[in-house]
């Protein structure tokens, strides 16, 4: 029940104006519909308000309820009532031993609407949840512990919402038979919350005094706060004007999820239109190629339709056969949106283990995915006091602006005009985990000032007069493992077969290229990925790139081995065990690391991430630098 019904006409229901509504609704008999997600820490109730919120619209099904019946009184909650915290926790349990779901919606209506609310496991997953989700949340409830009153969570919540576009805000003063329907405390809260909200700029916000538990002002007004004017929780979501025309005033566009070929006779691309309408006869431009077509057909499961708006999932079929294929947009050719590899974003960061700075990570932003690196932040936010920070890195629950290059353009808009096409995230390459959530601000302007020169003479023609074939050989290892010396050999070796080739060697190219770096992993980042770059040019120029660099990181060893063309990257690990290496100390700096007297030294208190799959292993104890060297050459030449 998931995301499947994403097809489903009634998700179209809340993304048309308001007059389209309501003669969908004439035709369709179907009720308005809400996404909203609530906020809150664990014991801020959370659990209990959506379990109460189903129950009370019977949306639990009888086997769940008589399981929650037995669970309560086992428990042993607060005498025989129902604790719905059981009910949500359980259901989350259940989906936890499934299919991992990212962000788990679950349904309820009332007479007058449907809705759908996310619901994540983890505070840090709400992070996520707003981030990633915010372009479907029309209305966040902010859920706050009365007993506890505005803590550096709710602020951090309401910060989220605000900066991912949630306009409608409901605080909701929960556990209020906590305090005894207190009113001054209830108002002393939405007061401190106000000063907040006025700052960050929430413009408005619906205070409640609530008890998920008790169930006081969910569905019908309590007898115990007489003093409070405001409408129930579910009335006001019920009633709550929720501004969705703006999608489709905005210009056509649609992410293409996949292309739709079942056979010879037809083509059509698929995906859920993110802003603006369409109609066939319509010219739009398919980026990021550029080139034009018209729209021939919208097709669905259940028919071809006239026009498709924001929020429907369709099939557009195009007049003429162009490029266009999985992360392309179609979109209105006179208003395309634009293409960049460099942007300014604002980024949340979501991962335990921090930013690294330089790294690639890939960038998923609609249904393009890209190899990207982040800058140094130019600040993170303290989300308290609104005030700028220096920071070299980001770190989990962070918010900061920094700079994002991407290795290819793509499609975008700034996230404040679509969020479809300006809301991306970041995975780790190594982990698959999504460690964090961003926001591109703008392009920067020098992205689109500077542009590939094509050159005429081919990288091919380059390396066929030198009779080669170019390749880049990486050795990587401890310090003191032998790659320097190994490495020199093999040069000669090559040198003397008439082989073009050029040695980059840590302690020389520190010397100079990147002498303003050190060895902090930001830098010894920044390091690799600067020889990787030289590295490729060489390979681009004909020659046989030779590097020997400690490389620790095995992220940054597999970024070159990307930037090269397959086959050319060649990964030697010389494989000297610690021990060894130590024991032979030729520049004494095991010693200095030892005694402290040197920081961050590789293989003492810096991590050395050996290759898993080389092409080339080393043993240098089992073998002499010279047969090492006639090893790697051999190799390298043998399918030449
Ligand atoms: S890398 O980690 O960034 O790839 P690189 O190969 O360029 O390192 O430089 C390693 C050389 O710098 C070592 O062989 C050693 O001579 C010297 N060096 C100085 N300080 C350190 C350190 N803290 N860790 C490792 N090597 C160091």
């Amino acid at each position: 029940m998931e995301r499947s019904g994403q097809n489903d006409p009634r998700y179209v229901v809340d993304d048309l104006i308001a007059e389209d509504i309501d003669a969908y609704l004439d035709q369709h008999q179907h009720k308005t519909m809400l996404r909203f997600l609530t906020c809150g820490s664990v014991d801020d109730g959370k659990s209990t308000l959506i379990g109460r919120l189903l129950y009370d619209s019977k949306m639990i099904f009888e086997d769940q309820l008589s399981q929650l019946e037995a669970d309560s009184k086992r428990v042993g909650t607060q005498g025989e009532e129902i604790d719905f915290a059981l009910l949500v926790d359980g259901l989350a349990a259940e989906r936890e031993q499934g299919i991992t779901i990212d962000v788990a919606y679950r349904f309820f209506s009332t007479e007058k609407r449907k809705f759908i609310v996310a619901d994540t496991p983890g505070h840090e997953q709400y992070t996520r949840n707003m981030v990633t989700g915010a372009s479907t949340a029309d209305l966040a409830v902010i859920l706050i512990d009365a007993r506890k009153g505005v803590l550096p969570q709710t602020r951090r919540h309401a910060y989220l919402c605000h900066l991912v576009g949630i306009r409608n805000v409901v605080l909701a003063v929960n556990k209020m038979d906590l305090i005894d329907y207190d009113r001054d405390k209830f108002e002393a809260i939405v007061a401190e919350f106000r000063a907040f909200a006025d700052e960050i700029g929430i413009a408005d916000f619906v205070p409640m005094p609530i008890s998920g538990f008790r169930g006081d002002n969910i569905t019908s007004l309590s007898q115990n706060t007489p003093w409070y004017e405001g409408p129930t929780l579910v009335d006001h979501l019920e009633t709550v004007e929720v501004d969705t025309s703006v999608a489709l005033r905005k210009p056509f566009r649609m992410p293409v999820q996949w292309v739709n070929r079942p056979n010879l006779d037809f083509r059509g691309f698929s995906g859920l239109v993110a802003s603006g309408g369409v109609t066939p006869g319509d010219r739009v431009r398919v980026l990021p190629s550029g080139k034009t077509s018209t729209v021939s057909r919208i097709v669905t499961m259940d028919g071809d339709l006239d026009s498709a708006v924001a929020g429907q999932s369709v099939t557009i079929c195009l007049a003429d056969e162009i490029d266009c294929s999985r992360g392309s947009v179609i979109a209105s050719a006179d208003d395309p949106p634009q293409t960049s590899d460099q942007f300014e974003a604002t980024l949340v960061w979501m991962n335990d283990e921090s930013l690294h700075v330089g790294r690639a990570y890939w960038l998923k932003i609609g249904t393009q995915t890209v190899s990207a690196t982040v800058q140094q932040p130019k600040y993170t936010l303290n989300v308290g006091t609104l005030s700028h920070m220096a920071a070299k890195t980001l770190q989990l629950n962070e918010i900061g602006v920094a700079e994002v290059f991407t290795d290819k353009p793509i499609v975008f808009e700034p996230y404040a005009d679509n969020q479809a096409l300006g809301g991306f995230i970041l995975i780790d390459k190594m982990s698959n985990a999504t460690v964090a959530a961003g926001m591109l601000n703008f392009s920067l302007r020098r992205a689109q000032n500077v542009h590939w020169q094509a050159i005429d003479i081919s990288r091919k023609a380059r390396a066929d007069m030198k009779n080669q074939v170019p390749a880049v050989l990486w050795f990587t290892g401890l310090s003191g493992s032998g790659k320097s010396t190994i490495a020199n050999l093999v040069e000669k070796k090559l040198y003397r077969m008439n082989r073009h080739t050029f040695l980059l060697d840590g302690d020389n190219v520190r010397h100079g290229l990147n002498k303003d770096l050190g060895f902090t992993e930001a830098d010894r980042i920044e390091n690799i990925r600067r020889i990787g770059e030289v590295a490729k040019l060489m390979a681009d120029a004909g020659l046989i790139a030779i590097t020997a660099f400690i490389s620790p990181f095995r992220a940054e060893r597999d970024m070159v081995r990307a930037m090269m063309p397959e086959g050319e990257f060649i990964e030697i690990f010389v494989d000297t065990p610690l021990s060894v290496a130590e024991e032979r100390d030729e520049k004494g700096l095991y010693k200095k690391a030892r005694a402290g007297e040197l920081k961050n030294f590789t293989g003492i208190d810096s991590p050395y991430e050996a290759p898993e799959s080389p092409e080339i292993r080393i043993d240098t104890t089992a073998m002499s630098p010279q047969e090492a060297a006639d090893l790697v050459v051999d190799t390298l030449l043998g399918d030449r």
